[in-house]
């Protein structure tokens, strides 16, 4: 049994007063705050064994070389990838959906093609694609959802035609916290034989995930919101398809041989490794792995699960309150609004409370304006998070109620 209340002592930041006031921290989804195992990770990673990775014949270069690449098994482990030699270290999930969209969508993508999306993503999941359907002639089309939140599979299914070519989706909504179902998806996928690509950051940072279960052929996910430092991400995709991708960023170390007239590239992963990578970076999120899997992924989900319960429970006490999305089963986030008190104004002045949650578009301006909303606040859980956090919101909530209903 994990003691979740302890494992707040594992995070430094969280002990820190803000305004005088105790910290409730409930904006983890926009990025997480980092145990001291991450840490001392970065510390050592510098202090004792740091060089430039994959070019030096010396024992730093060596020592930070088998440190880096001892992250890609941890990957793979976290989402059971068949082979580490699938998973490509990028800058976030932001440049793993470049990556996927430019390289893969810049090779295979024709004129009148399709890119199926839903209208809930993340502005990640349809600026790549927009670029690169411009590039190409090709669509993105953006499959509504449920008017709870929820992911409407037969209005999904109606948006795939025969020139549907990618499927590119979230595991979780960052506003709507809905789950998508991703292996029945997949089938669809299969069935129309699209790419299928998992945006992965709110997802693989609240359960289990396993690719070959889902059956996906990229999950993508960023370092800083699992608990790891920010500037580091992961692509992992299915070998045969890399093995056919073209680079995307040119430079060194994802070469074979350069000449002046041309040049010939290194397999994956260091084929879309280009230049000196994030090597601290990829050392912490190495050390977040370890930190995760020692709590378990699958008690991180129920403990997260019983608290956006509880968390739900106790604002709905709250007058005036709307949750927006409401999908059942749904995962880390809880976004409202209150009355017509702009999101801003709500986040702005909890803060002086000491609670920090996230207010705007959540980088989801398709969804907000189909939902006829510029903005909604949004609270969102991490492993440290706990009942207290909800009622320092919820009591907050009352005071903002209090000074604009007054
Ligand atoms: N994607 C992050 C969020 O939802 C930044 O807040």
């Amino acid at each position: 049994m994990v003691d979740f209340a302890a494992l707040r002592d594992d995070f430094p930041i969280l002990h820190k007063p803000v305004h005088g006031k105790r910290l409730a921290y409930l904006d983890s989804a926009a990025s997480s705050q980092k145990p001291q195992m991450v840490l001392d990770a970065l510390q050592e990673a510098y202090g004792t064994h740091y060089a430039n990775v994959h070019r030096g014949l010396h024992y730093l270069s060596e020592a930070a070389t088998d440190a880096y690449e001892a992250v890609r098994q941890k990957v793979a482990s976290l989402i059971n990838a068949p082979s580490p030699s699938e998973v490509i270290f990028t800058s976030g999930a932001t440049m793993s959906l470049n990556l996927i969209a430019h390289s893969w969508g810049g090779a295979n993508l024709q004129e009148g093609d399709e890119i199926l999306i839903t209208i809930a993503e993340h502005h990640a999941n349809i600026v790549p694609w927009q670029m690169v359907a411009q590039q190409k002639g090709a669509k993105l089309i953006a499959a509504p959802m449920a008017e709870d939140g929820s992911f409407d599979k037969a209005a999904f299914a109606a948006c795939i035609t025969e020139r549907t070519k990618v499927i590119s989706l979230p595991h979780v909504s960052n506003v709507l916290g809905t789950v998508y179902p991703l292996t029945e998806i997949a089938a669809l996928a299969r069935q129309a034989g699209a790419l299928f690509v998992v945006d992965g950051c709110q997802g693989v940072v609240h359960m289990p995930v396993d690719v070959q279960e889902i059956d996906c052929d990229f999950y993508v996910f960023s370092g800083h919101k699992l608990y790891g430092p920010s500037g580091i991400g992961v692509c992992w995709g299915k070998a045969d398809i890399l093995a056919d991708m073209p680079p995307f960023l040119g430079g060194g170390d994802m070469i074979d041989d350069v000449e002046i007239e041309r040049s010939t590239y290194a397999p994956p992963p260091a084929r879309f490794e280009a230049g000196t990578p994030p090597i601290a970076e990829c050392i912490g999120l190495g050390a977040a792995i370890d930190y995760v899997q020692q709590i378990g992924m699958a008690a991180i989900r129920d403990h997260e699960m019983s608290l956006l319960r509880y968390g739900t429970q106790r604002l709905s006490e709250v007058d005036g309150i709307t949750f927006i999305g409401t999908a059942a089963g749904k995962s880390g986030v809880i976004s409202f609004t209150l009355d017509e008190v702009h999101p801003h104004d709500i986040s702005t002045l909890i803060d002086h409370d000491g609670v920090a949650i996230r207010a705007g578009h959540h980088c989801a301006q398709p969804l907000m304006k189909s939902l006829g909303l510029s903005s909604t606040a949004r609270a969102s859980v991490g492993i440290y998070s706990c009942e207290e956090d909800f009622d320092a919101l919820t009591e907050a909530l009352h005071k903002v109620n209090r000074i604009f209903k007054s």
